[in-house]
Order: C-alpha cells, then structure tokens, then sequence
C-alpha cells in the first residue's frame, strides 16, 4: 500500500482596505500589487453602472484585458445556472488559470462570484470589492463562497479565500436605507459578541450611519471587519469560535425560511438576537440593562419584534431543527454574557437549549 503525504502548510493571509472614497484607486492597485492575464469584472445591473465600468475603463487606460460580466442581481442570481453562464463566458473569452476575477456587488456578487473562481480551472485568485454594508462587514471577509438550490441557500460552494478585500464606504451613499441598515445589524451583531467598545460607538453615532456619513461608515465597518478576521483567522472552517457570528442566527434562519426569504437577513437576524438574547437574559447571563441597550439599537435600525407574530413560535423551532450548525438534530445557540462577550464552555461557543426555552424567549420577545 502507497500513501499519498500531504500536510498543507500555505499562508491564505490577505489584505482588507476600508477607505472613503478608494474606488478611483483600485485599478492602479490591482495592476500594482494583483497582476493578471486578465482582469475578469463580475457585477450585477447595479454595481456595473455604479463602479465596474469605472472600474474596466481604468483597467483598460492601463493597458490592461478586462471582461466585464453582468448577472440580472438578487437572490436568484446565486444558482448554478448562472455560474455555468459565467463560467462558459470566460472559457470562450480565453480566461486563463492567471486571469483574476474582481467581485463588485453585495453578497450576493461576492459568494457567486467567489465560487467561480473557486472552481474555474480548479480554482484561481480573486479580490471582492463590496458594495452593500452586509457584503463590507461580512460576506466579503471570511472566504464562504457558494450558489443557492431548490433545496435550501448556500448548500454548494466551497471555502476560497480571497487575495484582497477593497472597501469603498463612499459607494455605500447609493445604497437603499433599508440595505444599509440590514448590514449594519450584521456589524451590530459582531459588537455585541465581541466589541463592547463599537457597540458605544455605533450607539453614539448611528443617526450619522444611517444617514450614509463615509467617514461614520468607514469606522464602524473597520471596528466589525476586525471582529471578523480576528475570528476567522481563529477559526477559519467554523469548528468552534467562528461559531459567535452566528448569534442571532438560529432562529434568524428559521424565520427567513418560514417566510419564504421574503424578509432581508439583517432583519431576520435582528429578530433573532432579540429572541436568542432573550434566552441569555432568562438563563441569568445577561442583564436587563444590556438587553434593554441591544432592543433599543435594533428598534433605531427598524426592527420591529411585531413582525415575529407572523411565525407560530412552535414552527419556528421545528424550523432551527434543519439548521446547518445543528447537531444530532439539536440547534444550537450563542449566547451573551453581556455586550461584548458570549457564554463559553466545554470549550464550545454555542449551546443547546431545550424547546421550552425557545418557545419562553419567542413568545416573550413578541
Ligand atoms: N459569504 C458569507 O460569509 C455571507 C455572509 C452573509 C451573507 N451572505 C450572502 O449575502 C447575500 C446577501 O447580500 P446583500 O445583502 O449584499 O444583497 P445583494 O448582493 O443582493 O445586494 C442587495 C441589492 O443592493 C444592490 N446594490 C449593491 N450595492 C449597491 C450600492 N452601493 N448602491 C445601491 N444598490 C446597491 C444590489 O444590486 C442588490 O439589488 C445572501 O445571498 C447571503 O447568503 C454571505
């Protein structure tokens, strides 16, 4: 019997650059720091007027081969027929294993975008440059990349770090309110696991936030991506700390499912963190003042606990039985200690809790 040794050693490390008004930079700092055969632009209808034609056009006065591919933009963007288009279009436009492909969108863009690179010619580089808050603070960093189906969301893809994440706020100014308060539960939701700090601070400055300030945004999407490469970096396949990013999203999954994706994410996750906060205030880790401090910032970025009246609560935990992170069909959930700091033990980040509890926190937070 032969065995085949391999023990992986490679540095993944990359650069994350969150600056105001940065996208007039990117071309002349993809062709300095990522050379590539060619630079292959993914963007949906949006972010191809608002930056990836900017961004081919200065490609190109620098001499360089771009292709800019255009996907319709939403959910449903995210399918394998539309990386198969992808994929076929840069096979035909000779895309080579040097070319590099530039995620410009929300996540949407960046997971899509991310998997094709992942896979095209068995995997070649790419930089995300976000253009939502969710796809800034989130979806852009971590390197999960991957395509919905029929059967559930993000159940093919593949782990594919990028080579540089390229964050311009500034962009963030043509984004709908109600899109720039989905991402910015998400950063909310890095504080209160893990930044008591930039929780005070988006507190303090949130009218600024919402009202799209770059240098506000730029702050906070620093303070949130700082949370999340540190975990990452921890943890980068989701074995125990990266687990903390997932609260407020046991029950934010099953709600997004029971209404048939129809509310956004932040919103369902926000619903989530009140009903999984709830649970660590009822088992005497989190005190009242803090809850009272984490309701109050959802309600300022429009969550309304109302919402969750529309869920029967016993369907909803029947719901957290199918999550991904379950166990043993066991859902399991991050829990608060206070704000910046959640419940560790056994080594483990998230717990299981009995139904009853669930059913006492839902039906409590309503
Ligand atoms: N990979 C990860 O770790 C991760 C984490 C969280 C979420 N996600 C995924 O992210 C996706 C959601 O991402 P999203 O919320 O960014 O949605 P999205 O990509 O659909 O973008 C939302 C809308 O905003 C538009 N848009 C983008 N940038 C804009 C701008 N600057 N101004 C105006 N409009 C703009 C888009 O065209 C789209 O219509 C989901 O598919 C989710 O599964 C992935």
């Amino acid at each position: 019997m032969l065995k085949v040794k391999l023990k992986k050693t490679v540095d993944e490390s990359y650069e994350i650059i969150v600056e105001a008004g940065l996208s007039k930079r990117i071309p002349a700092l993809l062709v300095r720091r990522y050379p590539a055969s060619r630079y292959v632009i993914i963007a949906d209808r949006i972010t191809e007027k608002l930056i990836g034609k900017k961004l081919e056009s200065g490609l190109r006065a620098k001499g360089m081969q771009t292709l800019l591919l255009v996907v319709p933009g939403g959910e449903r963007s995210k399918s394998r027929e539309e990386k198969a288009r992808i994929e076929d279009l840069m096979l035909k436009a000779g895309c080579d294993r040097k070319s590099l492909v530039i995620a410009v969108g929300g996540g949407v863009v960046g997971d899509l975008a991310g998997f094709v690179a992942a896979t095209y010619m068995r995997g070649i580089r790419y930089v995300q440059v976000p253009t939502t808050m969710l796809a800034m603070v989130d979806s852009a960093i971590g390197g999960k990349t991957g395509i919905d189906t029929a059967l559930g969301k993000n159940l093919i893809g593949a782990f594919c770090q990028p080579e540089a994440v390229l964050a311009d706020p500034a962009l963030l100014r043509a984004l709908p309110a109600r899109q720039l308060a989905n991402g910015l539960v998400e950063a909310a939701k890095m504080f209160m696991t893990s930044d008591a700090r930039g929780f005070s601070y988006l507190k303090k400055h949130l009218s600024s936030a919402l009202s799209g300030n770059p240098e506000v945004l730029a702050r906070i999407i620093a303070r949130a991506v700082a949370v999340k490469a540190a975990v990452v970096s921890a943890d980068e396949k989701e074995g125990g700390k990266r687990m903390v990013l997932n609260f407020g999203h046991t029950i934010g999954h099953a709600l997004e499912k029971l209404s048939g994706y129809r509310i956004l994410h932040g919103e369902a996750v926000a619903l989530g963190i009140l009903v999984e906060g709830r649970m660590a205030m009822n088992a005497g880790a989190l005190s009242r003042t803090d809850y009272d401090a984490i309701q109050n910032l959802l309600a300022a970025l429009g969550t309304h606990p109302k919402i969750l009246s529309r869920f029967a609560p016993s369907a909803v935990v029947r719901a957290t039985k199918g999550d991904k992170k379950s166990v043993g069909g066991h859902a399991r959930y991050v829990l608060l200690t206070g704000i910046g700091s959640v419940k560790k033990s056994g080594g483990a980040y998230a717990h299981a809790a009995p139904d009853r509890e669930v059913l006492k926190a839902l039906r409590a937070t309503i």
